[in-house]
């Protein structure tokens, strides 16, 4: 199949396009190739297993430039939530008008859809159960309101015209995974840190839970929602997806200290800070994932962080000071205290 990867220069996108091409697919990329992800831009370009055609996902003249795919796996945002409680605008436009276009040329060249919509659709997650896809939706952040927006619009323009899913990710890990990107990703923060030899800042008393998900498990469930969408008649079909296994920021930390090569002496600091879009519990419940025979995590918490740390150490990445600049800038805002 001829498939088009729009983010596929990104994190999830290019596992994604080369398990794709792997499979037998013919894959290509719209990809603006964002500054703030790519700082390599040349090897990251060398690594997409296709053509990379360069523009910006919410302008029409670059969706005109596209061959015809006869599945779109729509991937390419704008992904910092905090970021997002300030450049709304930037935001709004891409990962809304986006999946406008991504939706709108789905349907026009009757290919089928799979939109990365987040968890953060949800906002608050629970102590005591993870969220199902029926749970309501009450975004805590503009970026989980636009992912929010977004999905709106894949249910109202693929509605009975052609198979569409709506994937929800958790916390998605693994190598790959941007190192220089202040405003995502507590793993390269914590990365950062431990390669400096510093102690880990965890915001909070360090029970707050998360999801973390490898982005190997990720891709095959992108590649099974492509292969296996629903009746072109029927709604698009919403999942989650996550481990289903719960931890703690405190496990987060340990876990990567224990998985520094050659052993750390860094310890765990508990820092009261609190950022707008913050939340105290995230977990997704599979079940819906699970009945319709999607495949499940494969990858463990302990072992997807070590993975991560291990083949990320001698990856060059921004220097630990770049968290505390983003930090900065969210405080003077008002957006962290
Ligand atoms: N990584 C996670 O933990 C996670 C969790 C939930 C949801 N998601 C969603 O999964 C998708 C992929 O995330 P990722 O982690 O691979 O992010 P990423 O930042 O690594 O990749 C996104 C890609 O999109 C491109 N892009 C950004 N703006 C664009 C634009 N205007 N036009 C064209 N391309 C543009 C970037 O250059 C980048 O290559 C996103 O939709 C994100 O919201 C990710």
């Amino acid at each position: 199949m001829k498939v088009l990867l729009t983010g596929g220069v990104g994190f999830i996108g290019l596992k994604t396009a080369k398990k794709l091409m792997e499979q037998g697919h013919e894959v290509f990329a719209l990809d603006s190739l964002l500054k703030q992800v790519h700082q390599d831009i040349e090897a990251e370009k060398a690594a997409f297993p296709g053509e990379i055609f360069v523009g910006d996902v919410s302008d029409v003249a670059a969706w005109e430039e596209l061959p015809r795919a006869e599945a779109i796996i729509h991937l390419a945002a704008e992904t910092g939530t905090a970021q997002s409680m300030y450049e709304t605008e930037r935001y709004r436009r891409v990962n809304v008008e986006g999946t406008r276009l991504a939706a709108e040329y789905a349907v026009k060249w009757q290919a089928s859809l799979v939109s990365l919509s987040s968890r953060a659709v949800y906002g608050e997650g629970f102590a005591n159960r993870g969220t199902t896809e029926e749970d309501a939706h009450q975004p805590l952040s503009v970026y989980g309101e636009t992912k929010s927006e977004a999905e709106d619009i894949v249910r109202e323009l693929c509605h009975g015209v052609i198979g569409a899913t709506i994937v929800r990710p958790q916390n998605v890990i693994g190598p790959g995974q941007a190192l220089h990107n202040p405003y995502t990703g507590v793993l390269a923060a914590f990365l950062a840190r431990l390669r400096e030899g510093k102690n880990l800042s965890v915001y909070g008393d360090g029970t707050a839970t998360r999801d973390f998900i490898h982005v190997e498990d990720v891709a095959n469930f992108l590649i099974w929602c492509m292969n296996n969408q629903p009746e072109p008649g029927d709604s698009p079909r919403v999942l989650n997806c996550g481990s289903g296994e719960r931890i703690t920021l405190d496990q987060l930390a340990q876990f990567s200290i224990d998985a520094v090569p050659g052993g750390s002496d860094s310890v765990i600091e508990h820092v009261e800070i609190k950022r707008a879009g913050d939340i105290d519990h995230a977990l997704a419940d599979m079940s819906r994932a699970e009945a319709l025979g999607a495949p499940l995590a494969r990858w463990s918490a302990r072992e997807s962080i070590a993975d991560f740390i291990q083949k990320s150490w001698e990856v060059p990445g921004a220097k630990s000071e770049a968290w505390d600049v983003a930090l900065n800038e969210l405080t003077e805002r008002g957006l962290a205290e």
